[in-house]
C-alpha cells in the first residue's frame, strides 16, 4: 500500500479499534418485541464482510493513481476504517449462524459469488460502486440517528452501539469514495451507474440475508409480520431514496450534506474518553441529543 508520507499530509480520519464482544448472551432477535428490524439490521451485517473487502479492494488499487495527497491519505484513512467495520460484523455474523441460522453460510456462498464477479468489472465501475455505496451509508446514518430512541428502545444496546459506531464512522468518512472516484474517473453516468447499481445489489443481498431468517423464523408468511416490515422498509426506502435522489444530481458531493450533531457529539465524546460511548446504554443513547 503506498503510504503518502512523503508529501507529510495526514488523513484527519481515525482508526478506531472498539471493544465490542460478541457473547452468546445477545439473541438474534436482538430487538425482542420487533424479529423483522432485528433481521433486517442482521441481514445488512451479513453483507458488510463481503462488500466492505469489495470497497477495500477497489480504493487499494486506485491508490497509485490519486493525483491529490489528502485525498490520497484519507483513502488510506478509509481502508483502515473499513477493515475495523468488516472485521466486527464477521464477529457477529459468526453469532447469528451459530445461534439459530446456519443456513445464512449459503447466503454468504451466493453472496462471495457475487462480490468475486463484480471484482472483475472494470476500476472504473467498481469506484463508482464504492462511491455509490457511501451515499447509501448518509441515508442511513440520517435514518438511524434520528429514530435511535425508537429504533433501539428495549433493544440490546450491545448491537446498537457497533450499527451507531459503524454509521458515525462511515459520517467521517463520507466524502473519501466520492473525491477518489472524481480524481480518477469523474464521468457523471459512470457514476450513476454505480449508485443505481449498488443501491440495487445491497438492498437485494440485504434481502436475502432477512428472508432467510424469518423464513426460519416461520414468520415470512405471516400477515402481521409482513405488515412491520413493510412499515419498516418504507421508512428505509424514503430515507435511503432521498439520498440516492441527491447523488443522481450532477452537482452533488457528499460535502453538501451536514453531519448530524449526535455523530459529532459521538466522535467528540470518545477523543474526550468519555464513558457511555462506544458502549452505549439507555441513559447515554437519550443523553447525547441530536
Ligand atoms: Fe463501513
Ligand atoms: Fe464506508
Amino acid at each position: 500500500m503506498q503510504i503518502p508520507s512523503e508529501e507529510n499530509v495526514q488523513s484527519a480520519i481515525q482508526m478506531r479499534r472498539m471493544p465490542f464482544e460478541y457473547t452468546d448472551d445477545i439473541e438474534p432477535h436482538w430487538r425482542p418485541d420487533q424479529p423483522e428490524w432485528s433481521h433486517m439490521v442482521n441481514g445488512a451485517s451479513l453483507t458488510m464482510p463481503f462488500l466492505e473487502p469489495f470497497l477495500n479492494v477497489n480504493m487499494n488499487e486506485a491508490l497509485p493513481n490519486i493525483s491529490d495527497p489528502q485525498i490520497l491519505a484519507d483513502a488510506v484513512a478509509f481502508i483502515g476504517q473499513e477493515s475495523q467495520h468488516y472485521r466486527q460484523h464477521r464477529k457477529y455474523n459468526s453469532l447469528l449462524k451459530r445461534k439459530g441460522y446456519p443456513e445464512l453460510v449459503d447466503v454468504e456462498g451466493a453472496m462471495d459469488a457475487s462480490f468475486k464477479r463484480l471484482a472483475g468489472k472494470s476500476l472504473a465501475f467498481r469506484l463508482a460502486y464504492t462511491a455509490g455505496f457511501e451515499t447509501l451509508t448518509l441515508g442511513a446514518t440520517e435514518w438511524v440517528v434520528t429514530n435511535r430512541m425508537e429504533m433501539f428502545k428495549n433493544s440490546d444496546l450491545r448491537i446498537a452501539s457497533l450499527l451507531l459506531w459503524h454509521l458515525v464512522e462511515e459520517t467521517e468518512h463520507k466524502t473519501v469514495a466520492f473525491d477518489v472516484y472524481q480524481d480518477i474517473c469523474g464521468s457523471y453516468w459512470q457514476r450513476i451507474y454505480g449508485l443505481l447499481y449498488a443501491s440495487y445489489h445491497m438492498v437485494f443481498w440485504t434481502r436475502q440475508g432477512y428472508i432467510a431468517m424469518l423464513k426460519k423464523d416461520g414468520l415470512w408468511r405471516d400477515l402481521k409480520s409482513r405488515r412491520r416490515l413493510w412499515r419498516r422498509s418504507l421508512a428505509a426506502t424514503a430515507a435511503f431514496g432521498k439520498h440516492i435522489l441527491h447523488g443522481l444530481m450532477p452537482t452533488h458531493d457528499p460535502r453538501q450534506i451536514n453531519d448530524p450533531k449526535w455523530v459529532i457529539d459521538w466522535m467528540a465524546r470518545y477523543e474526550a474518553g468519555g464513558s457511555g460511548v462506544p458502549l452505549l446504554n439507555q441513559q447515554t443513547l437519550s443523553n447525547i441529543e441530536i
